[in-house]
């Protein structure tokens, strides 16, 4: 078991990119290392890490809280606190195993409820698991919460991600200040995205953070979105897995 690995969060404002980025981190993570455990982390309750990875999900980790708070709720204390002992059993119900990777989505409360608990239950995932895989990459969801919320708080990695908007970078460097305070983030850069012919030679103000690629606007994504095809479907010479690959040796995580 190994309890020093690697934990990638993927974060920024929506729609930037963090899911394509997500996978193709994943991609290049198991193109390098074929022999260790890889976990990727939809925690977007919106699920769209699993297409980008070709992965169907059946359970996830909100199905699995649901069942602890039924059980409480019908007083059945006795079944919950087996359940709770239970717990890491059941979270790898909910992990499946592909090719060279394992993934595991957080999903959405069915009811209109807080939110947050849910995140406070990824939190505690997130901590269980990251024993027992070597990389773990989360996908996060769009803006500073789960940051806030400490569910990022065992990360290694911090990317943070933006399009050539004044509004996407100030979105990073919001988390980027909430994270110094709440992570225990070791490196943290930026990733900008989807930039425009002229943004590739524009300098952005990035304050100290160190910039770790920029990727222009990729047509073989597009399409592949369109398609609905994986991450490895795509060619080495995408834009995004050639971004994905520059980032991560910056950062010596490849
Ligand atoms: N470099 C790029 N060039 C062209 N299109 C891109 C690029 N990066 C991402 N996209 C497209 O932009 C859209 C949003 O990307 P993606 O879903 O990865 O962003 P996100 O940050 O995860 O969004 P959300 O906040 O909604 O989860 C997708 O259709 C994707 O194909
Ligand atoms: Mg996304």
């Amino acid at each position: 078991m190994n309890k020093n690995g690697i934990i990638i969060a993927v974060t920024g404002k929506g729609g930037v990119g963090k899911t394509s980025l997500s996978a193709a981190i994943v991609r290049q993570l198991i193109e390098k290392y074929p022999e260790k455990k890889i976990l990727a982390i939809d925690a977007d309750p919106a699920i769209g890490l699993a297409t980008a990875l070709g992965v169907e999900v059946e359970l996830t980790i909100d199905n699995i809280r649901q069942s602890f708070v039924k059980a409480a709720e019908s007083g059945n204390t006795k079944q919950a606190i087996e359940m709770l002992s239970e717990a890491r059993y059941q979270i790898m119900d909910a992990v499946v195993e592909k090719d060279g990777f394992s993934f595991l989505a957080i999903g959405r409360p069915e009811s209109s409820g807080c939110y947050c608990k849910v995140n406070a239950y990824l939190k505690e995932v997130i901590s269980i698991l990251s024993e027992n895989f070597d990389y773990v990459v989360i996908d996060g969801e769009a803006g500073i919460e789960q940051v806030n919320r400490r569910v990022m708080e065992k990360v290694t990695h911090l990317l943070l991600v933006s399009d050539g908007s004044q509004k996407g970078i100030g979105v990073i460097k919001t988390i980027h200040q909430v994270a110094k305070e709440l992570t225990m983030y070791q490196r943290a850069g930026v990733i900008l995205n989807r930039l425009s012919f002229k943004g590739m030679t524009t300098e952005f103000d990035l304050d100290d953070l160190e910039l770790l690629a920029k990727i222009g606007n990729d047509d073989q994504l597009l399409d592949n979105d369109m398609l609905g095809d994986s991450v490895f479907e795509l060619a080495d010479s995408a834009n995004i897995i050639i971004g994905a690959k520059e980032a991560l040796e910056k950062l010596d995580v490849i």
